[in-house]
């Protein structure tokens, strides 16, 4: 048997034993193998029918009384209440709304406010180097309204670095680029020893690994919906306060949604008690209520069972890229180690963007990210091991020329 054979022969019996093989189905998905749910994840297949129903009854026909009648206006709580259990925190500390980049405002602004800041001598905002832009730029922005200096840092170094001057550390559950996976229940408590607050961004691993918000005493965390959670392109994001925090949290975006009493319309604003604090204004129900049902499909789903399948996809394609790609020609920058992994992989590769231009022509979808970096993203709920073998197999053939 060549090694080809004995891979797709592997693959066909790690796919007869995955007990989440039979999630798919409730997927709109077809022949490509899209290895790109850590950008966009897929359709899940009740949604169209339910976004008719909002469109069609809920906005046509009951119009404003949907606001009541039909949930709207109780959505982003009951939604962060879906959310809360897919990485670790109990009800009630998890508001959905804006997108990523705004509630990173929220929770950094709010984060140096908590921990008092400059008056208090807190006057530092530790950022990971390599952090997603967006949260760089935001942090960036946060600091100089809030008096603070930015001091981007390697996660690891940030245990060391946390200290009396530490107001907030900003980092990245699993980095974009490279799908390193960092120690938030170590960072989370020398940054709190040091009397700072830790906020997380969850983009990378709500969905694809547990979290554990609340048994690692994060203080605050953000995370998109678009990704592992299958919410549709631009769903809204999220922000998590911990209960102990929630009293004391002071946004800077006060809203009239957050306020004590929207409807009395008064002049001086009141802030509202618990996660609803968190809210803004008006919240973009088409996609929120889309994001509702997109999340009906982790009904019955572990998240540690998507966790171990997560590593075993991840472990198989490094296996398959190691015989189907010629030596030299790509490397991993992806740790192999499993405590320091996410759910996707990165290849650093010469031509990556024009490689990758050819796997989607060959109906193998990742992504590029510059300069040099193929990512494929392993979403447990609806890739297969076959995928994956078919993957490694058609990179090698791409990379050969
Ligand atoms: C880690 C991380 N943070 C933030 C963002 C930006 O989120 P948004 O566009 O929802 O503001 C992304 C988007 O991919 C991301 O990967």
């Amino acid at each position: 048997m060549s090694e080809t054979e004995a891979l797709r022969d592997r693959a066909a019996g790690l796919d007869k034993a995955d007990e989440l093989g039979a999630l798919r189905e409730r997927f709109v998905l077809d022949e490509v193998v899209y290895l790109d749910g850590n950008s966009l994840g897929a359709l899940p297949a009740s949604v169209p029918g339910r976004v008719a129903d909002v469109v069609g009854r809920e906005w046509g026909r009951l119009r404003i009384r949907s606001w009541t009648e039909s949930g709207w206006w109780t959505a982003p709580e009951r939604i962060g209440d879906r959310i809360a259990p897919l990485v670790g925190a109990a009800a009630g500390q998890i508001v959905v709304g804006d997108s990523t980049s705004v509630n990173v405002f929220k929770a950094v602004v709010g984060a140096v406010r908590l921990s008092g800041g400059p008056q208090a001598g807190r006057d530092e905002i530790l950022v990971d180097a390599s952090t997603f832009p967006t949260d760089g730029y935001i942090a960036e922005s946060a600091a100089r309204m809030t008096g603070c200096t930015l001091r981007p840092l390697a996660p690891a170094d940030m245990p060391g670095a946390a200290g009396p001057r530490t107001a907030a550390a900003l980092v990245n559950h699993v980095d974009y680029r490279t799908g390193r996976l960092h120690d938030l229940p170590g960072i989370t408590a020398a940054v709190r020893d040091a009397g700072g607050l830790a906020v997380w961004d969850l983009c990378h691993s709500a969905g694809a690994l547990p979290v554990g918000l609340d048994a690692h005493g994060v203080d605050l965390a953000v995370g998109c919906t678009y990704k592992y959670l299958n919410g549709g392109p631009g769903s809204p994001a999220y922000l998590y306060v911990a209960e102990r925090h929630q009293g004391a949290f002071d946004s800077p975006l006060p809203g009239w949604n957050s306020h004590a009493e929207p409807f009395g319309m008064r002049a001086g604003y009141a802030p509202v008690d618990g996660a609803r604090r968190g809210r803004v204004g008006t919240p973009d129900i088409l996609s929120m209520l889309a994001l509702e049902e997109a999340l009906t499909v982790w009904d019955g789903v572990s998240v540690e069972a998507v966790r171990a399948k997560s590593l075993a996809l991840t472990d198989f394609f490094l296996e398959c890229v190691a015989a189907h790609v010629p030596a030299g020609l790509v490397a991993s920058v992806t740790p192999a180690v499993h405590a320091e992994r996410g759910s996707q992989v990165a290849l650093r590769c010469d031509r990556a963007d024009e490689v990758m231009d050819e796997l989607i022509t060959r109906g193998v979808v990742g992504d590029f990210r510059a300069p040099d970096v193929l990512r494929f993203g392993f979403t447990p709920l609806y890739v297969g091991f076959a995928e994956v073998e078919r993957a490694a197999r058609v990179l090698g053939e791409v990379v050969r020329g």
